[in-house]
Parts: C-alpha cells; sequence; structure tokens
C-alpha cells in the first residue's frame, strides 16, 4: 500500500519562531494515528529545530528543500546530504522546478543528487513538470519521461522503492493556475506506467506520486481522489495552519 502524504514547502518564508508556530498549530490539530504522512519542508536553517519538534510524531518528518551532490569539501555556503541527516530530517526535495531554472539544475546533476540522499538514508521527493511551451506543444508526456528517466532510473529496484515522486507542472506552480483533475491524474498515471514498464508492477503500485502546483484547500479533495494522486507538494497553501489543515484533511 502507498502512503498518502501532504508536504509543505515553505520555500524561503517564515523566521525560526513563526515556522515553529505554524507547527505547534499544525500539531496540536492533526491525530497522531493518521495515515496521512504529513512533511514539513523548512529552509535548511530550521530543520534542526522543526525535527525536534516533530520528534515523538510517526505521522511527521521533516524534509530539506535541495541538497549538494557532493557530501563534503570546499563549498561556501552549500548543505550536504549529510548534514541533514544529521539534523533528524529523513526526505529531501530534489529538482524543484524553481532551483532547475534558478540554479540551472541539470537532470544529470540531479541523478548525482538523488545517489547522494539515498547513502545518506534520506528519501527523495523527486519533482518533474512540463513547463507552459511543453503543454501547449502537447510535448508534455515527453518532457516529464525524460526528467524521470534521466533523474531516477538509473537507480536499483531497491533504490527506486525509497522515492517519492512529485508531478508539478512548471506553469501551475505559485500561478494560482492548477491542472485540473483530469489534466493531473492523465499525468500521473503516465509515470506510474513508466515506472511499471521499468521497475514492475509492485514498485509501481507502492510508489507514491504527489500533485502540486497551486494545490489548495479549494481544489484538493478532488485531487486527492484521483487514482494516482497519493497527495501534495505544497507551496503557498502550507504557510498557513487552516489552509494546511483542510488539505490534510481532504482525503
Ligand atoms: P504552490 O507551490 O503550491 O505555491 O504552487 C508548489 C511547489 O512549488 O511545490
Amino acid at each position: 500500500m502507498r502512503r498518502k502524504i501532504v508536504a509543505g514547502n515553505w520555500k524561503m518564508n517564515k523566521t525560526l519562531s513563526k515556522g515553529k508556530q505554524l507547527v505547534e498549530e499544525i500539531l496540536s490539530s492533526t491525530d497522531a494515528s493518521s495515515d496521512v504522512l504529513k512533511i514539513i519542508a523548512p529552509p535548511f536553517i530550521h530543520l534542526a529545530a522543526i525535527a525536534d519538534m516533530v520528534r515523538l510524531r510517526t505521522d511527521f518528518a521533516v524534509a530539506a528543500q535541495d541538497c549538494h551532490h557532493i557530501n563534503a569539501g570546499a563549498y561556501t555556503g552549500e548543505v550536504s546530504a549529510e548534514m541533514i541527516a544529521s539534523t533528524g530530517a529523513e526526505f529531501v526535495i530534489i529538482g524543484h522546478s524553481e532551483r532547475r531554472l534558478n540554479a540551472v539544475e541539470s537532470n544529470e546533476l540531479l541523478a548525482q543528487k538523488v545517489n547522494i540522499a539515498l547513502v545518506n538514508n534520506l528519501s527523495p521527493i523527486f519533482c518533474i513538470g512540463e513547463n507552459s511551451e511543453e503543454r501547449n506543444a502537447n510535448i508534455h508526456l515527453e518532457a516529464v519521461r525524460k526528467q524521470i528517466k534521466e533523474g531516477l532510473f538509473h537507480l536499483s529496484a531497491a533504490d527506486f522503492s525509497r522515492v517519492i515522486i512529485a508531478y508539478e507542472p512548471v506553469w501551475a506552480i505559485g500561478t494560482g493556475l492548477t491542472a485540473t483533475s483530469h489534466q493531473a491524474q492523465g499525468v500521473q498515471n503516465f509515470i506510474r506506467t513508466e515506472i511499471n514498464k521499468k521497475y514492475g508492477k509492485e514498485i509501481s503500485e507502492n510508489c507514491s506520486i504527489l500533485y502540486g502546483g497551486s494545490c489548495n484547500a479549494q481544489n484538493a479533495q478532488e485531487l486527492f481522489s484521483c487514482i494516482d494522486i497519493d497527495g501534495g507538494l505544497i507551496g503557498g497553501a502550507s504557510l498557513k495552519s487552516p489552509d494546511f489543515l483542510a488539505i490534510i484533511n481532504s482525503f
């Protein structure tokens, strides 16, 4: 059985005290026996503090928003997977479109990040998704296939089973333009089929595939009811507890 997951990507938002307050509100309003895994992805600098807050709750985990592709060395300002794991974080977002774009991260580099994350016992939340030009030219499935193939398909079956995928159409991120449930389900079914072809039915059926891109309290229920949508990677709507809680309660 694959896991239902709601992950909040805070991006470059929240001071430490405001972040802790948000997590406190989410913790106190959720049931510890729930089968929905809540993942909080704060900025690096808050990871240890937030990981400490959720330590006793098995329905919560913490993710970094990125990691470096090398474990240690003279890389001023960078953060390694080993350091992330040492804070108590269990996940790391890799290949978010903002990093693919702003930090010019290639699939080749992202494959190295996936490897170093896994070596350090972090599960990658690997982001893929087409931009608006690719969607308009109707080559979005090809675009997504290339990202998953070059970023993940070098992995062994055992390693691949530790990966979560987030389908995030770039045109939907932070724009208020959500993919319709029909569009999202279509691509996510395609992704699962590609995984099935590469790794077989059991692994593809057990892989959690999240939707991201203007997912909010209003549209989460319809999106999460789709057979191949196992939850969401939430940006803007993860920054306020009522919105994030409503999304968590959408399953
Ligand atoms: P959004 O961001 O929910 O604000 O569109 C999603 C993401 O970037 O992961």
